[in-house]
């Protein structure tokens, strides 16, 4: 027998997450769940489902508006989608993500970037993605009081730095620059770290070792929360599936079936029906006739 999964706390009691509510949740070794969304209806639905943070990802560049990777992404892009997720969704944790070349020429532009998201968008945090080369900036966000969420290991802006989209930290030597890179994000005053495609034993010992929370997405079961793209999730994006997704639904199929029945219908002329018409009353009609009748008379 299958069962419909329900929220995981009584909606009538819900808070607003809050980077506290992370550290809290690690403390007591309650799984973080997260994930993406981009639009207004999305947001409400992960809302809706209890799902403890959002993450409005770059990977919008990708799953929206159709790039080959994350790169092409601005900071108007990125801004215009948050506003969006911030109408739909009050009580997850809210993450914007930092897009390509928005914080890696200067600190100063990374601080005054990463404020926007907070001042202009709505967003309780933000995320960037590198390790020791980006500690500068995390601290100097930190500082100005804007959480910061790291995200190490395959970090899609890099894409071309790392040859493709290929899981990383594989060998003991790049597993170690990982673990530093953990510790000094930590330092630098991160409140958690996003650890993307890492082998399943280093996200664990990662995840022991910090006193932050890892939020894992293809790292295996060892990290203190889990984060999916909602579009691979749900099957609404058809380019390719990363093995590491399960996917729990297949929208693009629903989506498709019911476009070609509209299509049908309307090539049937089935569709619309009278229910979805709108009629004069018969007296203002007999009226209209008849004028038009009389005009064409004389
Ligand atoms: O942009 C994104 O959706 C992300 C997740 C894959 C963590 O960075």
């Amino acid at each position: 027998m299958t069962t419909t999964p329900q929220p995981k706390s009584d909606p009538a009691a819900r808070q607003k997450v809050t980077t506290r509510s992370f550290a809290l949740m690690k403390k007591r070794g309650q799984p973080i769940t997260m994930l993406t969304a981009y639009d207004y209806p999305t947001a409400l639905a992960v809302d809706q489902a209890g799902i403890d943070s959002i993450l409005v990802g770059d990977s919008l560049g990708m799953v929206v508006l159709g790039y080959e990777n994350t790169l092409p992404v601005t900071m108007e892009d990125m801004l215009h989608h948050c506003r969006a997720v911030a109408r739909g969704a009050k009580f997850p944790l809210l993450v914007g993500d930092m897009p390509f070349m928005s914080y890696q020429t200067s600190v100063e532009k990374a601080v005054e970037n990463a404020g926007r998201f907070l001042q202009e968008a709505g967003m309780d945090a933000i995320k960037l993605e590198g390790g020791r080369e980006r500690a500068d900036a995390v601290q100097a966000i930190v500082g100005a009081g804007i959480p910061v969420m790291g995200h190490i290991g395959l970090t899609p802006q890099s894409v071309h730095a790392f040859g493709g989209f290929r899981a990383q930290g594989k060998t003991a030597s790049a597993a170690k620059r990982l673990i530093e890179d953990a510790h000094i994000l930590q330092g630098a005053g991160a409140f958690s770290i996003v650890l993307e495609a890492v082998p399943a034993q280093l996200a664990q010992l990662i995840s022991e070792q910090l006193a932050i929370p890892t939020i894992g997405i293809g790292a295996g079961v060892g990290c203190d929360g889990q984060v999916l793209v909602t579009h691979d999730l749900i099957g609404q994006f058809d380019r390719f599936t990363p093995s590491f997704v399960k996917q729990y639904a297949q929208i693009h199929e629903i989506v498709l079936q019911a476009m070609r029945e509209y299509a049908r219908d309307v090539e049937d002329r089935v569709f619309p029906a009278e229910e979805h018409s709108i009629f004069m009353k018969e007296q203002e009609w007999q009226e209209l006739l008849a004028e038009l009748n009389q005009e064409s008379n004389g």
